[in-house]
């Protein structure tokens, strides 16, 4: 196990009802004028924004707002908040909804003590200061309500990039489960995909003797694989929606993935699909995992046998395990496949004749990503026509 430090200082707040104490974590973290910041329509016709500001109004607390997050986040309104968030002199933000409501929120909020372009902390620039943020889940997929990530995408050029640090991660996150219940099954599966593909990043590791993140990794593979399907036939399964919107959070804070080298390799790649295409991170994501796996299982056979036999019950082929490596990432597919994801570029609405711009996107150039295997924007280029 590599040497790690482990910083999660997130306060999450988790059950029926929660979202009615709103007012009293933005208190409780210092914040006396808010910015709620949400996304299209889905906050509002559920009734969720009134109960937030509500709260907010009970615990005394001064707030404006800024609706209209767009999936896969645009930079256009992260200015517009910034500029707003001066003006009204804000010094809490709020978000509800999803990663993208998230991620802008995290956006803004870095931006507001910055002097220069936003964009620069997207570029590589370090954060060092940030707005506090909370959160109000409405989404179990992004991970964003316990991470110090955020991604954006850059409308001029259409670029989707990171920006990551301690001082994003949200003061509090509301999580109640019952909020996800007015997802459409493409959303909640979309979710699912993220949750598994945050835990494949990390599980497909170089580094040995990681026996408590491996079995952690597999616990939360194997919750996805049991309670996405709940979900699909009953989207009221409260139960089942409570799993995995912890399993969401668990995924992405890095508790399953410190001590170790991790990938993010199908991340990358998969980016420059949503950003393309403007396709739900999930459903890209169902395309490139599983032929990323193929690309890549040759380099450890033995590690992809133990996510076949252990999270999707494959029988362990002693005298070929290369047969049991295949049965897995073939279970996965067909897994996703089940749940109603697209597991190829036609059903996903991607364009083979686009592989080349894919590629040249992702800015290798001559070099190689890190990881589990190191990749040629070549090796790139195979994995996108695999997944055509
Ligand atoms: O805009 P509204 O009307 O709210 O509709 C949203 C949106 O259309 C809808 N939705 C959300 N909650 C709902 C709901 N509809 C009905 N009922 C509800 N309760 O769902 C759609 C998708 O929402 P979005 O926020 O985009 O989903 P998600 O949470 O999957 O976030 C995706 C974004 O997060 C980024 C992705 O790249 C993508 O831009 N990621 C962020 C990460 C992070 N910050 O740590 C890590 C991830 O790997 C990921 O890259
Ligand atoms: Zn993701």
């Amino acid at each position: 196990m590599n040497n790690f430090n482990f910083y999660s200082p997130t306060e999450f707040v988790f059950g029926k009802d929660r979202e009615n104490e709103c007012g009293t974590y933005v208190k409780k973290f210092g914040g006396s004028k808010v910015l709620i910041h949400y996304g299209g329509n889905s906050a509002k016709k559920s009734g969720l924004l009134d109960r937030v500001k509500k709260s907010l109004e009970n615990s005394g607390i001064a707030y404006c707002e800024l609706g209209g997050v767009q999936p896969n986040p645009r930079d256009g309104l992260v200015y517009k908040g910034i500029e707003l968030c001066r003006k009204e002199n804000i010094d809490f933000i709020l978000a509800v909804g999803g990663g993208s409501v998230i991620d802008s929120s995290k956006a803004i909020a870095a931006g507001v003590p910055y002097d220069g372009d936003f964009w620069d902390f997207y570029s590589g620039k370090r954060i060092e200061k940030a707005l506090p943020v909370g959160t109000v889940l409405t989404i179990a997929a992004a991970g964003s309500e316990g991470s110090g990530d955020s991604v954006i995408t850059k409308e001029d050029g259409m670029f989707k990039r990171g920006a990551g640090s301690d001082a994003l991660r949200p003061k509090f996150s509301v999580m109640n489960p019952e909020l996800t219940q007015t997802l459409p099954a493409y959303q909640t599966a979309c979710g699912a995909t993220d949750i598994m593909a945050h835990v494949f990043e990390r599980y497909f590791t170089n580094t040995t003797e990681v026996e408590i993140t491996d079995r952690l990794c597999e616990a939360v593979l194997m919750t996805m694989v049991k309670e996405t399907p709940r979900v699909i036939a009953d989207p009221n399964n409260y139960e089942a929606r409570a799993n995995i919107m912890w399993a969401g959070m668990v995924a992405h804070n890095n508790i399953v993935g410190v001590g170790r080298e991790q990938d993010w390799n199908s991340h990358g790649i998969e980016h420059e699909l949503s950003a393309l295409y403007d396709c739900a991170h999930g459903a890209g994501l169902a395309v490139i995992m599983p032929a990323w796996m193929e690309f890549v299982y040759k380099h450890n056979i033995m590690r992809f046998c133990q996510m076949a036999v252990r999270v999707f019950g494959c029988n362990m082929d002693f005298e070929n395990p290369e047969n049991t490596a295949i049965a897995g990432i073939k279970a996965f597919r067909r897994f996703l496949h089940d749940i109603g994801m697209p597991i190829n570029f036609a059903e996903l609405g991607a364009k083979e004749e686009d592989i080349p711009a894919l590629t040249e996107k992702l800015g290798l150039g001559d070099g190689k990503t890190g990881g589990f295997v190191h990749l040629s924007s070549e090796d790139v280029s195979q994995i996108y026509k695999i997944a055509a």
